[in-house]
């Protein structure tokens, strides 16, 4: 039996122990051990759920448990998940997270941790929610010098353009939806003002340049300007407006931008609508590739950090590694004009 404690119980924690109860038994054929979940921490109570029985308070009792072996995180923000996730390493147990702050800040020091004990730090889930995003850059694509990602990384913005170009609806409104919907973050201000798009640009750049990319010297526009009288132009254009975030290969360094972009009709990207996300890649021998599917949303997002889960009890004490040195990358200042 393989034993994993769950960290913070709401949408994407409560997806996690709804996927592994849903589709306990193929994933554990596919594991050829039983996954079983030991703890779920939270501070909340939750009377009646049926994991109130496996309920702790208390992080020491899962970090101090030496049968627990793979610890979720989905806590988000980065305090404590950033204390909780890198004593649960030292303690030589393996972590899959779906908190992209946490990755993009401290991705290449967490991952330096499991690498010397053998175990992984595994975050397929922080970006694109659902899409195989972060397993195809580090694995199948990895005979590839990559050199252009760009991507819709926010579902809760494309969710909401999509509304208010299709229906012409008001953006106080669909943000309200996209909240009802579990896609927003619990400040919806990451999603609006581009951050959360650009954490996730910062994660994908820093996996395919193999070094440190610093967020907060990518130039970050979000949505919150943008109109239904602007959507309106962009349709007489026969084009759409997508918040984009975009990673170019400029020599040996890369160019970064998140920013609300007009697309013309053609454009792969330009279809992508509701909440789906997409990856656009272009490697150098791989040629273009899209990857496309659910960006967020609890069942999405937590079938992602389950299967770093499976990953992680398939290699519980052999590191899968993920080149991210903790080295910054230079990137191109005045991004715009690349792009
Ligand atoms: N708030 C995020 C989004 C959740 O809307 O894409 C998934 O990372």
């Amino acid at each position: 039996m393989i034993n994993i404690a769950v960290m913070g119980y709401g949408t994407v924690g409560s997806g996690v122990v709804e996927v592994i109860r849903t589709n306990g038994s193929l994933i554990n054929e596919r594991v050829q051990d039983e996954i079983y979940v030991k703890y779920v921490l939270d501070l909340r109570d939750f009377p009646g759920d049926p994991v109130e029985e496996i309920l702790t308070h208390d992080f020491d009792t899962i970090l101090n448990d030496p049968e627990v072996a793979i610890v979720v995180e989905t806590m988000g923000g980065i305090e404590p998940a950033y204390t909780f996730v890198k004593k649960c390493l030292e303690a030589g147990k393996s972590v899959a997270t779906s908190n992209k702050a946490l990755v993009a800040k401290h991705g290449a020091e967490l991952l330096e941790i499991a690498r010397e004990r053998e175990i992984n730090f595994m975050f397929e889930a922080s970006v694109g929610g659902g899409i195989p995003i972060i397993r195809a850059l580090n694995s199948s694509l990895t005979a590839d010098r990559i050199d252009e990602v760009i991507g819709i990384l926010n579902g809760t913005t494309n969710y909401m353009m999509t509304k208010m170009f299709f229906e012409g609806a008001d953006y106080a409104e669909v943000l309200k939806e996209a909240q009802d919907k579990g896609y927003a973050e619990r400040n919806p201000e990451a999603d609006v003002e581009g951050h959360d798009a650009c954490r996730k640009i910062a994660i994908l750049t820093s996996l395919i340049s193999g070094q440190h990319v610093d967020f907060e010297k990518i130039h970050t526009e979000g949505i919150t300007k943008i109109t239904t009288e602007d959507m309106k132009y962009a349709k007489k254009l026969n084009m759409a407006i997508k918040l984009l975030a975009s990673s170019k290969r400029v020599g040996d360094t890369f160019s970064v931008l998140v920013a609300p972009m007009l697309l013309s009709e053609e454009h792969p990207l330009c279809n992508v609508n509701d909440v789906f996300n997409a990856v656009f890649v272009r490697g150098n021998m791989l040629g273009d590739a899209m990857f496309y599917g659910s960006g967020a949303g609890k069942l999405p997002t937590a079938s992602a950090v389950v299967a770093d889960v499976v990953d992680a009890a398939k290699h519980l004490h052999r590191n899968v590694v993920t080149r991210w040195d903790a080295g910054e990358l230079e990137l191109i200042p005045n991004a715009e004009a690349e792009h």
